[in-house]
């Protein structure tokens, strides 16, 4: 399947139907767990659960946001440089193919007990494990709670280009019409999920340079206690770079010291992609 098309299919699914999975499924997500990897080399560690079966007697609780769901990913990752940006690409990398698939996934980085499933998941002591997602068949009828996150989040909502894309400096907003091949690429970026839909991704292009900034939500990280953003950007690259490839645009993600001046308040650089 196109990955336009994947990613254009994805959107956040909360309320499942209770139907199992069948084990030809279940064999093919575990082969691609093992071989996910991220343009940043983050080591990443990916589980997976089947609910009804936690082991250690572990209840899997997602203060009711998550209706139905028989099975759940989860991501980890060591604290660093570039890590949760490393574990937001392959994760996201991991649900666009479950979306392939036909299954509905949910980003969860707030509403899952973490304690709960970082035992049921046997997850590394000492390392980040901020995200699960429960995966399966989508219900045909929503459930309430599903309608109501939806609504708070404007999930169906995305931002301008103009707001998110920039040609030579962030004066310059980068109009669609204006992006040439980069247009798809850069569509595919806007079309990502993020947490609470707050869509921090900035990208400059200076010429062959594709900078990528982080708007931060200001107190947004406290409320996790780790900057949950980091993996918005991840999800970004993967989009920008699961495009790119398909199209035949080859490149590779950099860093450059303090690429532009004049970045708006709260934003900050991340990472380059150079097109070749
Ligand atoms: C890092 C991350 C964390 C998220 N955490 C939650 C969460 O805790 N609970 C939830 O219901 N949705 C969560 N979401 C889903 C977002 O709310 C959703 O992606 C966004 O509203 C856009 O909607 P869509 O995915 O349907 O396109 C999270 C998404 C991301 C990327």
């Amino acid at each position: 399947v196109p990955i336009e098309e994947v990613i254009r299919r994805r959107i956040s699914v909360r309320t499942f139907a209770d139907q199992p999975l069948d084990k030809i499924i279940l064999g093919k997500i575990d082969d691609v767990l093992s071989s996910l990897d991220n343009p940043f080399q983050i080591p990443v560690t990916i589980r997976r659960i089947e609910s009804g079966l936690a082991e250690n007697g572990a209840k899997l609780g997602t203060y009711g946001v998550i209706r139905g769901a028989g099975h759940f990913l989860g991501a980890a990752a060591a604290e660093g440089d570039l890590a949760l940006e490393g574990l937001g690409y392959g994760f996201e990398k991991l649900l666009l193919y479950l979306t392939s698939l036909g299954l509905g996934t949910c980003w969860l980085g707030g509403t899952f007990k973490k304690s709960e499933f970082a035992k049921a998941m046997a997850m590394p002591e000492g390392q980040l494990f901020p995200v699960v997602s429960p995966f399966g068949l989508a219900a045909e009828k929503r459930s309430l709670a599903d309608i109501l996150v939806r609504r708070i989040a404007r999930g169906d909502t995305r931002k301008s280009w103009p707001e998110l894309f920039f040609r030579g400096d962030f004066s310059s907003p980068l109009a669609a019409e204006e992006a040439g091949d980069y247009r798809a690429v850069l569509e595919m970026v806007r079309l990502a999920p993020s947490a609470s839909n707050k869509q921090p991704w900035r990208i400059v292009r200076d010429g062959n340079h594709f900078h990528f900034y982080q708007q931060q939500t200001p107190g947004y990280s406290k409320t996790f206690g780790y900057d949950i953003q980091r993996i918005d950007m991840g999800i970004a690259a993967c989009h920008f770079h699961l495009t790119a490839r398909e199209k035949g645009m080859p490149g590779k993600f950099i860093k450059i010291p303090s690429p532009l001046p004049g970045a708006p308040e709260n934003t900050h650089y991340v990472f380059t992609w150079m097109a070749e």
